[in-house]
């Protein structure tokens, strides 16, 4: 086997989003396109006699991709990979083995809730050694990197065989194909107590966990049916497909309707959930009843010391900036800290290492704790499942149970998707400039208490991230916060974050759309969404 270098260009726009380098598949399969952003990661990083985990979602490219980087991985000097077999790992599980095995970081393969296929979406993102997505600065390094680049290296010759466990060498290198689920099962076994919910499920206990074509159906099975004794049929799309079957892989009520259909009809399970393209996301529904992303973490703030894993207590809760306020009153009463970050799993790495939050979570379907620097699609499912396990009550109940103690957030996203680029920044850059108009004055009659675009100082490394968002509060405590979304592959998208409490019990059954009416009404006039952008209504509801 040779390791050649090839002579290569910078390639424009290998800059990394929320949460790595996303772009349309053919883009990726384009000559040198991965190619030239992999060496940019081990120029970066470094290479030499290191040690890297590899693994992805099994999205459409995800085997050939993996090839491809061990293959370089081998010609720059590493020293050992760890891979799922197959080229599978969930975005969570990998995650745990770069900690697990004290290696040097890992690439994970991945567009996340993105469809999949020849004409849909990939990803690459590189994890520190803490598990934890790439901080701004290093992703900054390797996006410069990507503008000088003018070789990479290659080992030429056969591939590795991923099909099953065990040690293989390429090159110099040493490959350790390994099951992509056993460690991460084991990880949740001594989280959670798994005796009181194999009694909860021995009861009677019915649940459905929609595994989307995605990566988590293996985990899944083995977790939910074989370990916790849930009955065969229990996980539903649980084999993962290169296209996801045609679906989006996005668990929230629009693209996993299947579920919150079968929740809401007479049949429902006690329990439903839903995950992720790469298992890192979450939906919880009860029966008959959904559990919006913000008061999830909520609830699950309020009630983790029943799990053994929390059962000292939370150190603190981290919630990204436009997630609702939910979680703020539960660390009142707690008396710990929150913590609000910018939108992106990265901002949580340091409050997690420095020991200051324990749970963290964002309105996107993220929530997470110190086990993993990873949001955990699977590890939220089963803190849930401990949850009713202990208080032996159904999510209905433990969520107006929540409400009534600490008053209802209501809360909703409004996405408009495939906007025109530069008419949505334009749409941003004019209403960042009205900002010091604001306070004071009335919308739709809401009186704006404060605006301003995020800044978050971050207390560990002192760290500044500038302009996160756009947010307006309003003197009766709602809020509203607009940004452009950095994950997308097609033109721009805008995101509207709307928020208004409620602490009057008799007023927590409202359909939060109509609840949320005049703060929505508030954000169309402030920004002139329809003049600016041509549009009325949102794509995507959540
Ligand atoms: C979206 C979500 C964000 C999440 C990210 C990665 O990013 O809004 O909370 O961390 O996906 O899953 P956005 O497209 O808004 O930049
Ligand atoms: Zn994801």
């Amino acid at each position: 086997m040779r390791s050649v270098t090839h002579s290569t260009q910078p390639i424009e726009g290998q800059k990394p989003g929320t949460s790595g380098l996303r772009k349309k598949t053919p883009v990726f399969m384009r000559p040198h396109y991965l190619e030239n952003f992999v060496q940019s990661i081990f120029d970066t990083v470094g290479a030499r006699g290191k040690t890297f985990v590899l693994g992805g979602d099994g999205r459409y490219f995800n085997d050939r991709a993996a090839q491809v980087i061990l293959k370089m991985a081998a010609a720059n000097g590493v020293a050992r990979m760890i891979v799922g077999q197959g080229a599978l790992l969930s975005t969570p599980a990998a995650s745990h083995l770069i900690r697990l095995n004290e290696t040097d970081g890992g690439i994970i393969l991945s567009a996340s809730h993105n469809p999949g296929g020849p004409t849909e979406d990939f990803g690459v993102k590189f994890n520190m050694p803490n598990g934890g997505p790439a901080p701004e600065a290093v992703t900054e390094a390797m996006f410069a990197r990507t503008r000088e680049i003018a070789e990479y290296r290659i080992l030429e010759g056969a591939e590795v065989d991923l099909s099953a466990p065990g040690r293989v060498t390429l090159g110099a290198m040493q490959v350790d194909v390994v099951d992509p689920v056993a460690d991460y099962a084991a990880l949740m076994e001594s989280l959670f107590d798994f005796e009181a919910i194999r009694a909860l499920v021995k009861s009677g206990f019915t649940m459905r966990f929609d595994g989307m074509c995605a990566v988590t159906g293996p985990y899944a099975h083995e977790i939910l049916e074989r370990r916790l004794g849930m009955a065969e049929g229990t996980v539903v799309q649980g084999a993962p497909l290169p296209d996801f079957g045609g679906h989006h892989p996005d668990p929230n009520p629009t693209w996993a309707h299947a579920l919150m259909e079968e929740m809401m009809g007479p049949k429902a399970p006690d329990f439903g959930a839903a995950s992720d393209g790469d298992g890192d996301r979450n939906m919880i529904v009860g029966r008959g009843i959904y559990v919006s992303p913000s008061d999830s973490l909520a609830v699950l703030a309020a009630n983790a010391h029943l799990a053994p894993a929390y059962k000292g207590g939370l150190k603190g809760v981290a919630r990204s900036m436009p997630t609702s306020c939910a979680v703020d009153r539960v660390a009142k009463a707690l008396r710990i800290e929150a913590y609000e970050t910018p939108t992106g799993w990265k901002f949580f790495g340091n409050l997690l290492d420095a020991g200051r939050a324990t749970l963290c979570g964002e309105e996107s379907f993220g929530t997470g704790s110190d086990h993993v620097r990873e949001k955990d699609g699977l590890w939220a499912v089963l803190l849930w499942l401990n949850i009713l396990a202990v208080r032996k009550a159904s999510v209905a109940e433990i969520l107006h149970d929540h409400w009534k103690t600490y008053g209802r957030n209501y809360y909703s996203r409004h996405d408009f998707e495939a906007l025109d680029t530069h008419a949505a920044e334009e749409m941003m850059s004019r209403l960042k400039a009205s900002i010091p108009t604001l306070p004071g004055t009335e919308i739709e009659g809401l009186a704006i208490l404060s605006a301003d675009d995020f800044a978050y100082h971050d207390p560990v490394d002192g760290s500044v991230a500038r302009a996160q968002g756009v947010r307006v509060r309003f003197t009766d405590g709602s809020r509203i916060v607009l940004r452009l979304s950095g994950t997308g592959t097609e033109g721009a998208t805008l995101r509207l974050y709307l928020e208004r409490y409620e602490p009057d019990p008799s007023r927590h059954d409202l359909d939060p759309q109509e609840a949320l009416g005049p703060v929505i009404r508030a954000a169309h006039a402030l920004a002139g969404i329809r003049e600016q952008i041509g549009r009325d209504r949102p794509n995507v509801i959540t």
